[in-house]
């Protein structure tokens, strides 16, 4: 059989990414993260296509040349279509088309959150079908009910913030820089996450709610650490809120990480009895964090499911989880239409 090449790019957001698949096998998987938004506390939106523009063809060309694959034989082009910010999705896809059209080679449409599903193909091929796959990122939080490659179904999302905003509030609510999950999960590692008691939102069904946490973080930290409600009388000073979380950072830090994550597993797990699949997986930035990782796993070894996690790399945004989610569209034929006006909006 002739091997299938795919050149795939990612720029939905903040990184610009290119990687290249053959056969399902990611030979490179670059990423260029754009330094330029740290000082704004967050994701400058013309900033991010300006610094698009930018990387995107040293990007490309780093992946092809690192992967020893040229460019003539590659045998699809794969993109992100959405979600993600309009300006930097219109870059990446832009320049997928015209690279399309230029080689004469077929484009291939991958939804985001799909492709983030799909990353736990990329180390687990033979993966048994089908799985549950927790899907967390800064801007989803979905559970998704996989019977293939091709064919998923969200069965729950979160109604309000998304679990990567949940961390990342928090941590802008300790005064940590964007964007603070990645900090939140360092500093747990040293704290005691029995330490205060955030409440669980009650939802009925497989979604979920972050934006109470947030408020009850919010009020404990005006009252410095006296109160979750609202006290007027209990307001501290800046002065007294700053000290407060100086001195329990660490304690602080795993409390918050650890409600979120129960948060999330106690709904994976109403997810499993309700439809008896006991294989899971976790996917998407949210899944990098180490307490959300032991949980799942220990999780799996208390109830005898069977858990994948991707590697660090493919948890993050990046474009071999495009690359492999558009070699399974390129195995079915779902290819994309190469006109140019054609809008960000992308189907699983
Ligand atoms: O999937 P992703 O890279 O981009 C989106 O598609 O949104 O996810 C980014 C999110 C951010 O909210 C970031 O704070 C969070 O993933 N994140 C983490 C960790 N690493 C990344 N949250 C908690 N712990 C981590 N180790
Ligand atoms: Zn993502």
């Amino acid at each position: 059989m002739v091997p299938v090449r795919i050149l795939a790019i990612e720029s939905s957001c903040d990184e610009t990414a290119a990687a290249v698949c053959v056969d399902g096998k990611i030979l490179s998987n670059e990423i260029a993260t754009q330094a330029v938004h740290a000082k704004f506390g967050g994701v400058v939106p013309e900033l991010a296509s300006r610094a698009h523009l930018q990387h995107i063809v040293p990007v490309v060309e780093l992946a092809l040349q690192k992967a020893t694959v040229s460019i003539d034989t590659i045998d699809a082009i794969a993109y992100t279509q959405s979600p993600g910010l309009i300006g930097s999705l219109l870059v990446g896809g832009q320049f997928a088309k015209s690279l399309a059209l230029s080689l004469g080679k077929p484009l291939i449409a991958v939804h985001h959150m799909q492709a983030h599903v799909l990353a736990n193909l990329i180390e687990h091929p033979t993966m048994a079908f089908p799985f549950l796959c927790l899907t967390v990122s800064g801007g989803h939080t979905q559970l998704v009910k996989c019977e293939s490659p091709t064919h998923m179904e969200v069965i729950g999302e979160t109604i309000d913030d998304a679990a990567g905003e949940a961390f990342d509030k928090s941590a802008k609510l300790l005064g940590l820089p964007y964007p603070g999950g990645p900090l939140i999960d360092r500093y747990a590692k040293t704290g005691r996450a029995d330490r205060f008691v955030f409440p669980e939102p009650q939802i009925a069904n497989l979604d979920f709610s972050f934006s109470g946490l947030k408020t009850s973080i919010l009020y404990f930290l005006q009252n410095a650490g006296k109160s979750h409600a609202y006290h007027p009388e209990l307001i501290a000073t800046p002065q007294e809120q700053r000290a407060f979380i100086d001195a329990n950072l660490a304690d602080l830090c795993a409390s918050i990480q650890q409600r979120i994550v129960s948060i999330l597993l106690h709904k994976l797990k109403k997810a499993v009895v309700m439809t008896g699949i006991k294989n899971i997986a976790l996917a998407g930035g949210v899944s990098a964090n180490s307490g959300l990782r032991n949980g799942i796993q220990q999780m799996a070894a208390q109830y005898h499911y069977h858990s994948t996690i991707p590697s660090l790399a493919y948890c993050t945004d990046n474009a071999a989880m495009i690359a492999i989610t558009g070699y399974y569209k390129y195995l079915d034929k779902q290819f994309a239409s190469l006109d140019l006006r054609s809008t960000a909006k992308a189907t699983w």
